[in-house]
């Protein structure tokens, strides 16, 4: 089959670690006969550079026309990058916001888990991290405070900022639909997380939820206060199979969920809309201070390539064999900078590359 891939290789590690990942799916390409068409977008700093703005409405209208994005990373140094002396609304972050509205990706998928092989890694204690896990958090991607109305005024003589968080009862359902039914497919629970001690927004989502679930009697529906949530991901994440959490808590608790992998450059992502197209990145960022110097770790992104063609082409057979590439290339030894440990040999983002697609082959 041929496939319609707009790539965003963006900022900081952006480009090096996309190549890798193209390379990775032109193995796939090869070996299963399938054709797989690119075109690069700019979108970031790098468009900045180029346009004056963070994304174009040429931009969004090229990855509207194909098949799924895959995207690098994008943004720069927050303190020495002229990118930051922008208008917040110029900045490269806006363009990842606008392309998130203009094609309707309100579900996030962002799987966290711990490899057997880089165990090691974890942050956490031996007695917690042994039990492994394997959670998937789904995270409302276009609502909430990210896009409420906000503004910064002056009253008498004092500043003042307003956000707003606003949810509709439609935008909680179709996220909470999909997290049933990613749960479905996995161990059956799910896990909201809300702050409906405080928030009136959340009391709605609990309500929501709960409306949802009573289709979904197979699954196992608990309800968990985001402060308690952050508690627990360090305590006993080995009780996650899929958080459900608005957009907000969902940032700030994937970030966490990362970082107890001990492995944020082994973490893939999908942002979906209500078809099957999607756009797919790393978990990590632009890492800007080792941008160019080919020791990025491209296995986030061959990941996003892999949860592309298994969400947005159907082609599971194919993302396994990119899944069993990265455990093979893991357990023959390989390891980037980042996932380094005694006895492994190490090696840059090209050859990574290398070996993935070698393995494919
Ligand atoms: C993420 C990032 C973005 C977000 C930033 C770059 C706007 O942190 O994808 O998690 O907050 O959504
Ligand atoms: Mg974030």
């Amino acid at each position: 089959m041929e496939f319609r891939i707009t790539c965003i290789p963006g900022d900081g590690i952006g480009p090096e670690i996309v190549a890798e990942a193209k390379k990775v799916l032109d193995a796939v390409a090869v070996k299963y006969g399938h054709v797989m068409r690119y075109t690069d977008i700019l979108m970031g700093g790098a468009s900045i550079d180029v346009h004056g703005v963070p994304l174009t409405e040429e931009a969004v209208e090229t990855a509207k026309s194909a098949d799924a994005v895959l995207m690098g990373s994008i943004g720069g140094d927050t303190t020495t990058s002229p990118w930051y002396k922008l208008a917040p609304n110029l900045r490269p972050e806006a363009g990842l916001l606008a392309i998130r509205k203009a094609l309707n990706l309100f579900a996030n998928l962002r799987p966290a888990v711990l490899y057997e092989e880089l165990a090691g890694a974890c942050p956490l204690k031996e007695e917690i991290s042994a039990a492994g896990f394997d959670m998937m958090i789904m995270r409302e991607l276009t609502g909430g405070l990210y896009f409420g109305e906000r503004k910064t005024v002056e009253e008498n003589g004092v500043r003042k900022a307003i956000d707003t968080l606003t949810y509709d009862e439609n935008e909680i359902r179709r996220i909470a639909i999909k997290g049933f039914d990613i749960a479905r497919k996995r161990r059956k629970k799910v896990t909201s997380v809300d702050k409906a001690n405080v928030l009136d927004s959340s009391r709605l989502w609990r309500k929501v939820v709960e409306e949802v679930a009573a289709a979904y009697p197979d699954v196992t529906l608990e309800h968990m206060l985001v402060d308690n949530c952050a508690m627990q991901l360090v305590k006993d994440p080995a009780q996650f199979d899929v958080i459900l959490t608005e957009n907000m808590f969902g940032d700030i608790l994937s970030d966490e969920a990362s970082m107890v992998t001990g492995s944020i450059g082994m973490l893939a992502s999908a942002s979906l809309n209500d078809t099957k197209f999607g756009l797919y990145e790393p978990s990590h960022g632009s890492a800007p201070d080792i941008a160019g110097k080919d020791i990025a770790n491209p296995i986030a992104t061959v990941l996003s390539a892999s949860m592309m063609l298994r969400y947005s082409f159907d082609l599971d057979q194919e993302a396994d064999a990119i899944d069993s590439a990265v455990k093979a290339v893991l357990q023959a030894g390989y390891r980037t900078a980042d996932i380094m440990s005694e006895g492994c040999v190490r090696v840059g983002c090209k050859q990574m590359g290398d070996l993935l697609a070698e393995r494919i082959k």
